[in-house]
């Protein structure tokens, strides 16, 4: 069986704690290489995981070692470049969110991996979930009738709070990341992924909430940050026409929550993916059926697990990507989604600034 050869940019805390164990268990991949601006922490990952080559110069990385895939899991301003590197040097990608900061990066990107016949897979993962799956099957069915509104939940306290890094979490603060793209982008592609069609208008209420904050946990705990230059807090309006719209909750500002993540309403029912924002499949899906012709009116039990048997987890992109590859079909993460999640996220600061409801251009 082929193994197919991964390079990472990014050796922060998502390789470290999730992307590089999961891949070490898969059949069909091995890792080449790894590769960060920060040459110790490269050469640290790379003997803590028994990988054979580590570089803190990407070009050099392109240059010598012989790989497949590359994973862009850098920080989120260095994505457009990285991508855009790898997909002209003919490297499969499978690149971490926001995958780049404007409409036209993406396009760019989507057409240098046409021009060099490779596949390029856009996180976040959400189209891939079997939750999330369900959920698009419940609806194209007509179980719960016509869509009337969507509501999602995906904000956390932040970070600097809860998730451990040995690297400073101030970027995540600064223009080119911010709540926004890094939590906003999850609430947006959850969405767009369960109504399965792009959204037509955008509106935003946002706010800077806690201007300054100290860090929790990890290497750099204690640390005093400021954290005024973007907002932190996010109410996200969403129009699809035809009578259905949606709100988004996204952001920084919540230490803890018992709101479910998903809730789809119909005029037959309703749908709802249980439990807080995670990848995996969790706490399950649950229906109320108002269905005068099936005599249901109620909560149905719990729906069963599409898959009881395999936890869901960030590395069932990797073995998307290579089935890909491997079948020459399209990836179950299109950039094209991406794209016009990107497109919501860049119009979203100036429906906030400017108070309006804004039109959005792109589809997939
Ligand atoms: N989808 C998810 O569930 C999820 C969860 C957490 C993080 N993320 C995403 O993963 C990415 C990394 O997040 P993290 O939490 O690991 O961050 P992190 O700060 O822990 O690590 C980022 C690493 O990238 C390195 N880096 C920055 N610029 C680089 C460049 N130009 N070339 C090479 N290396 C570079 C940094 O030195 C650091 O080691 C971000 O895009 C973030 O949004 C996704």
């Amino acid at each position: 069986m082929k193994k197919w050869k991964i390079a990472i940019m990014g050796c922060g805390m998502i390789a470290q704690d999730i992307y590089i164990p999961q891949i070490k268990k898969m059949s069909k991949a091995e890792l080449a290489a790894v590769c960060d601006i920060n040459a110790a922490r490269a050469k640290e990952c790379a003997e803590k995981f028994a990988i054979p080559q580590w570089y803190s110069d990407y070009d050099e990385l392109l240059e010598k070692c012989e790989f497949d895939i590359l994973m862009d899991i850098a920080s989120i301003p260095a994505h457009h470049e990285i991508n855009m590197k790898a997909l002209k040097a003919g490297k499969h990608l499978y690149s971490q969110k926001p995958v780049g900061l404007s409409v036209e990066q993406v396009t760019e990107q989507i057409e240098a991996a046409k021009e060099a016949h490779v596949k390029y897979s856009a996180s976040p993962i959400h189209l891939l979930r079997p939750d999330i799956k369900k959920v698009r099957e419940i609806i194209a069915n007509g179980t719960i009738g016509k869509v009337t509104m969507i509501r999602v939940h995906a904000s956390h306290g932040g970070p600097e709070y809860f998730q451990y890094r040995d690297a400073d979490p101030s970027w995540f603060f600064k223009p080119g990341a911010g709540a926004l793209y890094d939590m906003g982008v999850h609430g947006i592609t959850m969405a767009t992924a369960v109504m399965d069609r792009p959204a037509k208008e955008v509106g935003c209420m946002a706010a800077i909430s806690e201007p300054e904050r100290t860090v929790r946990s990890g290497a750099f705990d204690g640390k005093k940050i400021k954290t005024d230059m973007l907002p932190d807090n996010y109410l996200i309006t969403l129009n699809w026409g035809d009578g259905c719209i949606g709100i988004i909750d996204t952001g920084f500002c919540q230490k803890a929550s018992t709101v479910n993540m998903l809730e789809v309403y119909g005029t037959l029912g309703t749908v709802t993916i249980l439990g807080e924002l995670r990848i995996g499949e969790g706490d399950g899906v649950r229906l109320y059926l108002d269905d005068p012709e099936k005599k249901a009116r109620g909560w149905m039990d719990p729906l069963p697990q599409m898959y009881p048997d395999k936890e869901f987890e960030q590395a069932d992109s990797i073995a998307d990507l290579i089935e890909a590859i491997e079948n020459d079909t399209e990836t179950g993460l299109p950039p094209e989604h991406a794209r016009h999640v990107i497109d919501i996220l860049c119009t979203i600061p100036k429906a906030a600034e400017e108070k309006r409801i804004l039109p959005l251009h792109t589809e997939f």
